[in-house]
């Protein structure tokens, strides 16, 4: 079965074909980060434009990649929520309006579920069960994961998420949007010891999490030590007080669950020093660690077509109706 993928929820478009038996045939991504730079953050009405101008062109691609036509798509797959209204309902009403045409079934797909499987698109995925690190611009959570549609949450942010927390902490250091590779990178040269910033709920006892006063920290930090220079030891300072909380919270869940893998999914996915320290911790407890391939940390189409595949794989429903949830928890949609 060849699956048509299609991710539209913020500022990527993303476009791939999966084949339930070749694996992934081909992808496509269009950033939209040019377009929202010089407002510093996504306008939504110019990200659903955008998609609009993107989403066909780009199809055309992957089909033309993969030496394949619209007529052989078997299913479409788009991501239904959550995320922005207008950006999702262009992937939307394109998956719904090529579902038509093409008399194939059309699934909606929960963007985080595309994120949760997007390790298992790697060359040695993953088995199940497994916990999963999701951290993304816009959410930072903990799930048990058990099969294809079988998740428990088990922590989540109380406030920012991490990548919100690390493209508003790229922002105070006067970086351009998104930030959070930008700020990762000024890090890297920076002194992480120079200045000491709090670990939100490190001891909190729970597996939730909170941003929003590590950004407030650095906000006076920086008003403390204006000079441009500090700035690398600033984002040092905070690129560890991150990697260690999300770090010392993906350990506890392991051994709460008893589980010996962790997944680790979301554009934060890609930080190097996090990708260090969580290799370091699996280490110390006989576990293992799995990352997407970098490509899939962030938004791409190819996570969508992927989930759509596994649902279809697994007996789940077409969308029998029209429609975006820019709100979803991704625990609704687990089997019980
Ligand atoms: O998964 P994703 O595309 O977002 C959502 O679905 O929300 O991830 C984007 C987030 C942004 O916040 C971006 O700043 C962050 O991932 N990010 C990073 C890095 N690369 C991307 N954060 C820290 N270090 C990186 N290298
Ligand atoms: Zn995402």
């Amino acid at each position: 079965m060849l699956i048509l993928g299609i991710e539209s929820s913020c500022d990527e478009t993303g476009i791939a074909l999966y084949d339930t038996e070749r694996g992934l045939r081909a992808h496509a991504l269009h950033s939209q980060i040019a377009l929202h730079a010089e407002y510093g953050g996504v306008v939504p009405e110019l990200a659903s434009r955008d998609h609009i101008r993107r989403a066909v062109p780009l199809i055309r691609q992957v089909l033309a990649q993969a030496d394949s036509v619209l007529a052989d798509v078997d299913a479409i797959a788009y991501t239904e929520g959550p995320g922005l209204a207008g950006a999702l309902l262009v992937g939307t009403g394109l998956a719904h309006a090529l579902g038509v045409a093409l008399a194939v079934p059309v699934l909606g797909v929960h963007h985080l579920e595309g994120h949760l499987l997007s390790p298992l698109l790697s060359d040695s995925p993953p088995a199940f069960p497994f916990v999963a690190l999701l951290v993304s611009g816009g959410h930072t959570q903990l799930m048990q994961v058990e099969g294809v549609g079988r998740y428990v949450t088990l922590g989540d942010t109380l406030d920012d998420a991490a990548g919100e927390a690390f493209d508003k902490t790229a922002k105070l250091l006067g970086l351009d949007y998104p930030g959070g590779a930008a700020l990762s990178a000024l890090a890297e040269q920076g002194d992480p010891t120079r200045f000491k910033l709090p670990r939100p709920m490190l001891h909190s006892g729970d597996l939730d999490f909170s941003f929003s006063g590590l950004k407030t920290a650095v906000l006076t930090l920086t008003q403390k030590h204006p000079d441009p220079a500090d700035r690398a030891d600033i984002a040092a300072a905070f690129q560890v007080a991150i990697a260690e909380v999300l770090t010392a919270k993906s350990m506890t869940a392991l051994k709460q669950t008893g589980a010996k893998r962790l997944v680790v999914a979301g554009g934060v996915g890609a930080n190097r020093q996090l990708r260090a320290a969580l290799v370091a911790g699996v280490a110390k407890r006989g576990a293992q660690v799995f990352f997407p391939r970098l490509e899939f940390c962030t938004d791409n189409g190819a996570m969508i077509a992927y989930a759509g595949a596994m649902r279809l794989l697994h007996g789940g429903e077409a969308a029998g109706s029209f429609g975006v949830r820019s709100r979803w928890d991704l625990q609704a949609i687990s089997a019980p």
